[in-house]
């Protein structure tokens, strides 16, 4: 089935300068690249894109790390593309990550997790609303 996914390159990411290194692998994977520009996040949007984790003592840390530059938001298109970007990315802590994933290659641990990506077709929906216009995806 085709599926739209999210991808952030959270701010560890866009310090390591590695956003055209990541971009690549989603593109020699297939995927279609369909919307895809910088973001300033903020606490209302972040209210919300991590309403799940609100109560989660790593909250506080995450928004502000969130919050701490502009990143690099976008949407993937592809037969299969949640479950495709999970496997280029893999887990959430990079410890516990494949060698020749994203999060194993460049990431550190779970705050230092180089990006975000949709847990599920609802989630990306979600996400797209929170920071993508229909213009703005093609
Ligand atoms: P992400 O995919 O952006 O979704 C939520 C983020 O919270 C996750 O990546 C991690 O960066 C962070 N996170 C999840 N669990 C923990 C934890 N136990 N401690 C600190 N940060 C966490």
């Amino acid at each position: 089935m085709t599926e739209q996914t999210v991808v952030l390159i959270k701010p560890d990411g866009m310090e390591k300068k590695v956003v055209g290194q990541i971009i690549d692998r989603f593109e020699r994977a297939g995927l279609m690249l369909s919307g895809l520009k910088l973001v300033q996040f903020t606490q209302p949007i972040l209210d919300v894109w991590y309403s799940h984790h609100k109560d989660k003592p790593f909250f506080q840390e995450l928004s502000s790390q969130m919050m701490s530059c502009p990143i690099v938001a976008m949407v993937l298109s592809g037969e299969g593309a949640i479950q495709k970007v999970f496997d280029i990315c893999g887990p959430t802590d990079p410890t516990e990550a494949l060698v020749g994933t994203i999060r194993k290659d460049y990431g550190v641990d779970k705050p230092h997790n180089v990006v975000h990506r949709s847990d599920s077709v609802e989630a990306a929906k979600k996400e797209i609303g929170l920071i993508f216009t229909p213009s703005e995806l093609f």
